[in-house]
């Protein structure tokens, strides 16, 4: 069975285009293959965030992917600080990394850029801890966006380095994993590009029923079509994609001949489409608090992942520590 990897940056609230694009595909991957889940939260000290910000995002994100049906039984689903063997891989992988490679890093030079006040180098070597992460559970398959692929490639080029250097086959070579046809694209409301936390034009899962529907009334659209079958406009076509995520086929089809003949309102489809969004995400709304709340069960999944995740850190330190000529004694 392959092992599958990926991080989850530790801070915002989960948003529809997340619980309907990864997440619904990470739930499935836990049943075909060894999936390791984990909270970056190492990964976002390198902006300086208060301490009491970093508890309750923890506690906040374990909820809502929780929530969401990602499940401790299933998959190792911990949170990063809790594997102490992640940061003793990333410092002896830092010896590999040459600071010319990491400085051509375009999230590197694009984080200069933006912060030049605080150029630190947690954020140097942000690739190599995110390289630690997937080495050190030898992993195979790690589903990445765009944005990380560079990253990646680090993590292939520290493990063959690494390999050519000791002359052992410690570490796979990482693979980015793509969805492909499964991965549903989640438009935001604005009439623009996809759902995103920095867009501000997304729906959250714990949204209540209020503010779901005021979002989706406000939504971008136009005046209406004035000749049969005619094009969409971006904002009208993203609304009939989330449609279609969230309703029965014969309500799109309902509202889809009603634009083909020029009687629709697109009053009456928001209002259709909120009510179906908010019979997805109530539940999950719900679900959310609950565990929120529930201190000894957090408690209890966090342990028990970092109880797994360790187990498979400490055979692969094991074997890099031999490899390095590390541990004599
Ligand atoms: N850098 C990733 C992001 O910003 C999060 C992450 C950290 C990650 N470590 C990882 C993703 C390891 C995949 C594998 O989204």
């Amino acid at each position: 069975m392959k092992t599958v990897l990926s991080g989850i940056r530790s801070t915002g609230h989960l948003h529809l285009g997340n619980y309907f694009g990864a997440l619904k595909n990470f739930t499935q991957l836990q049943h075909k293959a060894n999936c390791f889940f984990f909270i970056a939260d190492l990964h976002s000290l390198t902006t300086h965030p208060k301490p009491e910000d970093n508890r309750k995002n923890i506690k906040i994100i374990l909820s809502e992917y929780l929530a969401s049906g990602l499940d401790p039984e299933q998959s190792v689903l911990y949170v990063q600080s809790s594997v102490p063997e992640i940061s003793e891989l990333y410092a002896l992988l830092n010896m590999l990394a040459y600071k010319g490679e990491l400085e051509r890093t375009a999230s590197f030079k694009d984080k200069v850029r933006k912060h030049p006040e605080n150029v630190n180098a947690g954020l140097l070597t942000y690739p190599v801890l995110m390289s630690a992460d997937i080495l050190i559970h030898r992993a195979q398959w790690v589903p990445v966006g765009k944005d990380q692929e560079q990253h990646l490639e680090i993590a292939r080029v520290l493990a063959r380095r690494f390999n050519n250097m000791y002359k052992r086959p410690v570490f796979p070579e990482p693979q980015a994993y793509n969805f492909g046809e499964d991965l549903v694209k989640i438009p935001g409301l604005d009439g623009t590009g996809k759902m995103g936390k920095s867009e501000g034009n997304g729906i959250y899962l714990i949204d209540d029923e209020k503010t779901i529907r005021k979002k989706v009334m406000r939504a971008v659209t136009d005046s209406g079509p004035t000749e049969p079958n005619s094009p969409m406009s971006p904002g009208t076509a993203n609304l009939f994609d989330l449609l279609s995520v969230v309703s029965k086929p014969d309500v799109v089809s309902f509202f889809k001949e009603q634009y083909d003949n020029c009687t629709i309102r697109y009053g009456d489809l928001k209002k259709q489409l909120a009510e179906d969004i908010a019979r997805h995400t109530l539940p999950i709304k719900a679900r959310i608090e609950e565990i929120y709340n529930n201190e000894p069960y957090l408690k209890q999944v966090v342990e028990q992942g970092a109880e797994k995740a360790r187990q498979s850190a400490r055979a692969t330190m094991k074997e890099v520590r031999d490899a390095m000529g590390i541990n004599v004694f």
